[in-house]
């Protein structure tokens, strides 16, 4: 008689699709910088968590909102080195990088001017208000793409208002934007719509990649028991997300 370990049983390995992708590339894990963790104790945990999961490169991205977390390479510098130096000691073997999630507003404009925190020195993850796209979204996208950046818009399924208009979400793609899905918006945590949003997304294949944006305990423990949904591991298994073909740049 065979017996057979319930793949349940074991997180690391009921998310194999984390391992493929391996590289996530959204989430706030410097500590103290924004709404993310807010402790170092709290991003090595995080981390480590990530790596048990599968992902073998954490892209972190704070927030830099002019108004709220007036993030920069040089404010960000000392807590990036923190993390790099605990997760080292620990032997953590991540390879941990940071850039930057943009949020575009007027603020932006001016911040276009100077060299911008990328991913892989070409990706920059930008988002966007929750109430209403800016006027100029499309210019500054625009203007992103004149100087050599390739814009990737996070969580474009967490904006309500496109909701009731689809094909805006081509417009973006059309014009060179990339799209970046929430791992969590497809399990309905940030609500149905949401859900429904992300999947009509995944459907049409206008996804690029797939980022865990994990701030917090809750969104980790969400992400821990994506497993139990043999659908949506199914889906994630199958969907030709982009992640691992991202060339991380050595970063000091
Ligand atoms: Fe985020």
């Amino acid at each position: 008689m065979f017996f057979f370990r319930k793949k349940s049983e074991n997180v690391g390995t009921n998310l194999p699709f984390l391992a493929s992708i391996g590289t996530d590339i959204h989430s706030h894990l410097l500590p103290a910088v924004d709404d993310g963790s807010q402790d170092l104790d709290t991003s090595i945990e995080f981390i480590e968590a990530l790596h048990a999961l599968g992902i073998r490169n954490v892209i972190t991205t704070p927030h830099c909102m002019m108004d709220r977390y007036p993030n920069s390479v040089e404010t960000l510098s000392e807590p990036y080195q923190q993390v790099k130096n605990a997760l080292a000691e620990k032997n953590i073997p991540v390879h941990f990088h940071h850039a930057a999630e943009y949020y575009m507003d007027e603020f932006f404009e001016e911040l276009m001017k100077a060299p911008l925190m990328t991913l892989n020195g070409e990706l920059v993850l930008v988002e966007i208000s929750f109430m209403s796209a800016p006027p100029q979204l499309h210019q500054w996208l625009f203007e992103l793409s004149a100087q050599g950046y390739r814009p990737v818009l996070a969580h474009p399924e967490r904006y309500n208002y496109y909701h009731t208009q689809l094909e805006e979400y081509k417009v973006f793609k059309q014009r060179g934007c990339l799209l970046q899905v929430n791992l969590l918006s497809l399990t309905g945590y940030y609500g149905r719509h949401i859900q429904k949003a992300a999947e009509w997304l995944i459907e049409n294949k206008l996804i690029d990649f797939i980022g865990t944006d994990l701030h917090h305990s809750k969104h980790l423990q969400a992400i821990k028991a994506i497993g139990k949904d043999k659908k949506l591991v199914k889906l994630l298994d199958t969907y030709p997300f982009k992640n691992n073909t991202i060339q991380l740049v050595p970063q000091v």
